[in-house]
């Protein structure tokens, strides 16, 4: 294993409650409709646009408006969301995640993150995690996002690292698809029938490791 490729929004911090809430906002205040709490997780690893979409069809509202006036939607969502993640600190980093980060630096591993969130070197700064990765991958550069494997490609590329010497961690069923097709080792983190298609799958970042991710990558 010479490369780690990392999910953000759910591996290293919960930002799923912050992304339904402005959500649920945004949906409430120009759409006049509820989001159903099951959105909160079907948004997991869906763009900003695509979730955007499937907020109108949910609405039935996909053809109402002009490609301007989504985007200005999906852009004051965004403005909900920083005032939420502006206030993560260190100390909203999951369990597990620093001394994760500590064992694979000493073990020479290269560190990178493949997130489709435009806000993901934001959010790092945040937590003060920002130093601590080798590079992270521009989803704005990507053509195609998760499940497409291309997101982790390029973070691998970041790094240098070919992807099948990689491991990736993902709590979203699309990103250990994108993991797998990428041609890397895939690490579930979450519910192991959600998650199956994982080379492994722990119950939750605590458990996460370096000798947990090289065992993966060595299966
Ligand atoms: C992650 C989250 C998604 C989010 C996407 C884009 O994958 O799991 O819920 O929509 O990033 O995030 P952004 O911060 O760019 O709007
Ligand atoms: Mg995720």
């Amino acid at each position: 294993m010479q490369g780690v490729l990392f999910d953000l929004d759910g591996v290293i911090t919960d930002t799923a409650k912050f992304h339904f809430k402005a959500w649920s906002r945004l949906a409430k205040e120009k759409l006049g409709v509820t989001l159903p709490a099951s959105f909160e997780s079907d948004l997991k690893g869906i763009s900003r646009i695509d979730s955007m979409n499937r907020i109108l069809k949910f609405a039935k509202m996909e053809n109402k408006y002009s490609a301007d006036e989504v985007d200005a939607m999906a852009q004051y969502k965004n403005e909900l969301y920083l005032k939420e993640i502006g206030k993560l600190t260190q100390t909203d980093i999951f369990p597990g995640i620093e001394n994760l980060l500590d064992e694979l630096a000493v073990n020479k591993v290269k560190l990178s993150v493949a997130s489709a969130s435009k806000n993901a070197p934001f959010i790092l700064e945040k937590l003060g995690l920002r130093e601590q990765f080798d590079a992270i991958a521009d989803p704005a550069k990507v053509a195609h996002g998760k499940p497409a494997p291309d997101i982790f490609l390029e973070a691998a590329a970041k790094i240098d690292v070919d992807p099948t010497k990689c491991v990736g961690i993902e709590d979203a069923k699309a990103g250990v698809e994108a993991i797998k097709s990428a041609g890397a080792v895939a690490v579930g983190v979450g519910d192991s029938n959600d998650l199956k298609e994982a080379d492994s799958v722990v119950a939750s970042t605590e458990e996460l490791t370096y000798s947990v991710l090289e065992q993966a990558f060595r299966k």
